[in-house]
């Protein structure tokens, strides 16, 4: 009985020593496990560790940069700012020459005007005392003279309008007018000069052109103008006078047309045609003569007076100038 005892506690001592083995050995196992783990987990750690760092260097680079960039456009910021402040301070001064000129010029053509103004007049009486003479020479002579003063008094006249134009001095007074009567009149005084060199004149004015609300001596002096250059730029040709209403802008439109069989111009001519002391090409001066003055101060005017001047034309061809002016609405009382 103690023997069996024996041999069951011997038995069980030998599986429990088997047992402790499988622990110890489990024990090793866990603790080398552990260990790789932590050499892991310190491997992550240094990668991680450095990685940050290399965010780091790269961050600082890159806020390094930015700054840099932030202090070039503040430089150049001001830089243009300054220029800016060149730039106003360039613009009002010549806008202040600009000013300066035109009164200048305001004033120096009105004062010259005076003067030729008495000589013409003067000639006028002695025009008239030497036709009673009979001094027939010297009226030669007093006509050549009468016609280069009426020239320079022209010259002067389209100089004053510019000056006056550029310095905002020049007003629009409005009147109520016939149209037709008016462009009968302003043909009528162009006559001579169309006729000088061989032209015919043809007229088409619509018949029931309604009463104008414009400035209208303004407005014959663009249709003169027009005129006066159809007639120097055509010569036994056709000059023809149009006018009739169209619907233009979102209402009526006078619209007046001066077409002639001419010398016509090419495109590019067309671009410069509107420019002051800007004429087709240099041949133009000395054959035609004229200051470039015309075309430039009727567009301003017809502008000024809320209408447009347009040009067309085909070189050798001929040309038309293309008058629109709105009508404006006439007060009851002036229709009746
Ligand atoms: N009917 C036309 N046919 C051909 N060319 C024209 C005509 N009208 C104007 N031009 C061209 O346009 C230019 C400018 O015309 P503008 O009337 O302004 O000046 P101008 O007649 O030369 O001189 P100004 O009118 O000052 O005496 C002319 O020199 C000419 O080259
Ligand atoms: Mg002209």
């Amino acid at each position: 009985m103690l023997e069996r005892k024996l041999k069951r506690s011997e038995v069980a001592r030998k599986l429990l020593e088997g047992r402790l083995d499988k622990s110890d050995l489990l024990r090793k196992h866990t603790i080398a496990d552990l260990e790789n783990a932590r050499y892991e987990v310190q491997l992550a750690n240094d990668l991680l560790s450095q990685r940050v760092k290399e965010r780091t260097a790269d961050l600082e680079k890159a806020n390094n940069c930015l700054l840099r960039e932030i202090e070039r456009r503040k430089h150049v910021e001001r830089e243009l700012h300054m220029l800016n402040t060149e730039l106003v301070q360039a613009r009002d001064q010549a806008l202040k020459a600009s000013e300066i000129k035109s009164n200048f010029l305001a004033n120096m053509s009105h004062e010259l005007r005076t003067p030729l103004n008495a000589v013409i007049g003067y000639s006028e009486i002695i025009e008239e005392e030497l036709q009673e003479l009979s001094l027939d020479d010297i009226l030669d002579d007093l006509n050549k003279l009468q016609i280069a003063a009426k020239h320079q008094l022209v010259l002067i006249n389209d100089v004053l309008d510019l000056a006056r134009i550029e310095a905002e001095k020049l007003y629009i007074e409005e009147e109520i007018f016939v149209p037709s009567q008016l462009i009968e009149e302003v043909v009528l005084t162009s006559k001579p000069m169309v006729e000088k060199n061989n032209n015919t004149l043809v007229i088409d004015i619509a018949n029931d052109l309604p009463v104008c609300r414009a400035d209208k001596t303004k407005l014959s002096q663009i249709i003169l103008n027009l005129l006066s250059n159809a007639a120097k730029f055509t010569q036994n040709g056709c000059i023809s006078v149009r006018a009739d209403i169209e619907k233009e802008w979102g209402g009526e439109c006078l619209v007046i047309s001066v077409e002639d069989t001419g010398v016509g111009f090419d495109n590019s001519t067309l671009a410069a045609l509107f420019e002051p002391f800007t004429q087709g090409d240099s041949s133009s001066t000395k054959e035609y003569g004229g200051t470039g003055l015309g075309l430039a101060i009727s567009k301003q005017l017809i502008t000024l007076m809320g209408g447009d001047l347009d040009a067309d034309g085909v070189k050798g061809v001929g040309a038309t100038f293309t008058i629109k002016l709105p009508y404006l609405p006439i007060p009851n009382v002036a229709k009746k």
